[in-house]
């Protein structure tokens, strides 16, 4: 028997503080506040960049509830998950509650947090086991700790990569039944200027060529991966930086090019069988965006 049951939550707090913070995105702030609210745990699945982080934090702030955040990979086990035992202290002290060392589960069961996972797909099975334990019961037992349960706002977040090839089938349909799912995919490009212009304030035709170029990644036929909104943001905000050492303008066209090629080819991956350098690829990118927006 459940001895948790989850509590509402402040959906329209949720949603007022996502529109402040979040460029666009109100179905989505609606439907995951939504989701969450009626005690639902959810799955957030979008390519790197497109804003998930970005929400949680302020659905969670809305709602006035801790998020705990864990990067998955492989090396999140179960102790990792739901803590361990001090090891020094279990030697003069054996086991004790008072030397447990609670992990991020443990900790966001008891302060009734949004437990947001990144990256899930790459958590191992193991792991993934123990969270749908929690997830049909709201309590878990801790070897040689005791009963941990989840205060009424606990919730699962975990997030997913489409593009994320490593481990993807591993996530069980267990868990997908458990959970919603919502999309979030890539943004309208009026929204992507919004988003570069209010992290960067950079004057808006360097930032419309920025959000052009990364956009162009997107569909190009000789990338497999595209950038997301990052690339152009770190764009911009290398070209300011290297207008003022070089005393020229950000958008003068070596300059957003320098800045271009630092910010996108690590972000960027070829499609298989090109034969030229990602530079190359970049550069053209960057040219063409120029012409489309009548510049260069
Ligand atoms: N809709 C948006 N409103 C405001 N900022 C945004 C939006 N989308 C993206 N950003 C900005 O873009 C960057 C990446 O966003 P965020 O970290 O939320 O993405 P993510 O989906 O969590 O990425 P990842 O999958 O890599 O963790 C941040 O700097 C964030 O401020
Ligand atoms: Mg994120």
């Amino acid at each position: 028997m459940s001895t948790s049951t989850a509590a509402r939550l402040d959906v329209a707090g949720m949603v007022r503080v996502a529109r402040e913070r979040v460029v666009a995105r109100i179905r989505e702030a609606e439907v995951v506040a939504a989701a969450l609210s009626a005690g639902r745990n959810v799955i957030l699945e979008g390519p790197p960049g497109t804003g998930k982080t970005t929400l949680l934090r302020s659905l969670a702030d809305g709602a006035g509830v801790p998020l705990v955040l864990v990067e998955g990979n492989a090396e999140l086990t179960p102790t990792r998950l739901v803590g361990h035992h001090d090891a020094s202290r279990v030697l003069t002290e054996d086991y004790r509650p008072e030397n447990f060392v609670p992990g991020p589960l443990t900790r966001a069961m008891t302060e009734g947090a949004l437990l947001y996972v990144e990256e899930f797909n790459r958590v191992p099975e193991e792991t993934m086991n123990v969270l749908l334990g929690v997830l049909s019961e709201r309590e878990m037992h801790v070897p040689r700790y005791g009963r941990v349960s989840a205060r009424p706002t606990f919730r699962l977040v975990a997030a997913m990569n489409p593009f994320d090839a490593v481990g993807t089938a591993r996530v069980t349909p267990a868990l997908y039944d458990r959970s919603c799912r919502v999309a979030m995919g890539y943004q309208d490009e009026a929204a992507e200027l919004q988003v570069v212009a209010a992290t960067t304030g950079a004057p808006a035709s360097l930032v419309a060529r920025a959000v052009r170029a990364v956009r162009i990644t997107r569909d190009h036929p000789e990338l497999r991966i595209g950038a997301s909104v990052r690339g152009a943001i770190d764009g911009v905000l290398i070209a300011v930086e290297l207008a003022t050492v070089r005393a020229t303008t950000a958008d003068e066209d070596d300059t957003g090019l320098d800045a271009t090629l630092a910010a996108l080819t690590g972000k960027v991956t070829l499609a298989d069988g090109v034969g030229r350098p990602v530079e190359d690829v970049v550069a053209d990118i960057w040219r063409r965006a120029g012409e489309e927006l009548g510049k260069a």
